[in-house]
């Protein structure tokens, strides 16, 4: 199973934050935004990835992330030019890919709440079984997003991109999973109106062979994409809220990697040395000591 984080586009909803920054690089509470889809891919159990960025925009990631080794899974780079669309993706990515399942994340796109590992395993397996999974979560404004419409047992009847009369609340949310034949699905596509590979038409595709699943994420379950002003605050405001109440960090990946068996005690508290006396680096040392329950 591949995974790929797509962290380009030019963040205009965000300026002037984002005129020299990354979007993906703003902070989210304690951590670079790119933290949290990274995290969502290595629960899964995803150990190959690409991110995909502007040509600007990739030096500054490749600094932050590595080669992925201090996470025990292997990050590769690719450049996205243009944003010419999501689906994009799967035609920059396809050497890596190589005919294997492939998840994608939007790098704005954060997820908490439990039994996610379970819902993120049902979708692999569907993968590997020639199955593309999208993920639905009910939002206030769905007009917003991509919507998908069920019928009463879950089955998607349609997927629309930001239709002006949604079909239902169900947003489908920044998080796909695709089996071996994604690539040659992608170059099937032709760019829409605003000139875009779309996502949505990816999953149509999918949708006509029978061949799309959807998990609802319920009540209890929360997922926000920091894409505007008012979204990366709400964003902020969650993690700080979850993690002074708790005592935990969402979406440490060297937390992740440590309890998954990826990285060792000893490269654990290697990277907490180099977070310095942060909360994040402290947060490591106290994981490091096995003072969690798992
Ligand atoms: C993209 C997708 C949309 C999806 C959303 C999730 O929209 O096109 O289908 O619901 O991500 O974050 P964008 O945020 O690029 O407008």
């Amino acid at each position: 199973m591949r995974g790929i984080i797509l962290a380009g586009g030019s963040g205009t909803r965000l300026y002037p934050l984002t005129k020299v920054m990354s979007k993906q690089l703003l902070p989210v509470y304690d951590k670079p935004m790119i933290y949290y889809p990274l995290s969502t891919l290595m629960l899964a159990g995803i150990q190959d990835i690409l991110l995909i960025s502007t040509p600007e925009d990739l030096p500054r990631f490749r600094e932050l992330l590595g080669d992925g080794g201090q996470f025990g899974i292997r990050l590769s780079y690719a450049e996205q030019p243009k944003p010419e669309g999501i689906a994009q993706a799967f035609l920059i990515g396809e050497d890596f890919i190589g005919g294997e399942p492939c998840a994608l994340i939007l790098g704005d796109n954060i997820f908490y709440g439990g039994w996610f590992s379970s819902n993120l395993q049902e979708a692999i397996t569907s993968a590997e079984s020639g199955y593309a999974t999208i993920f639905g979560c009910y939002v206030r404004d769905p007009e917003r997003f991509g919507v998908m419409e069920l019928n009463s047992e879950y089955q998607v009847l349609s997927v629309e991109e930001k239709p002006e009369k949604p079909k239902s609340h169900y947003a489908v949310t920044g998080l796909y999973f695709y089996d071996g034949r994604v690539c040659e699905l992608a170059k099937q596509l032709q760019p829409s109106s605003r000139g875009e590979l779309e996502i949505t038409g990816l999953n149509q595709l999918y949708l006509r062979e029978g061949r799309l699943k959807a998990q609802v994420l319920g009540r209890g379950f929360a997922w926000m994409d920091a894409g505007t002003v008012a979204s990366l605050m709400e964003a902020a405001v969650f993690v700080e809220t979850v993690q002074n109440r708790q005592g935990v960090v969402v979406s440490a990946p060297e937390e992740i990697a440590y309890y998954a068996g990826w990285i060792d005690k000893a490269k654990l508290l290697e990277s907490a040395a180099l977070y310095g006396k942060s909360p994040y680096g402290e947060h490591l040392c106290r994981v490091a000591e096995d003072r969690f329950l798992r």
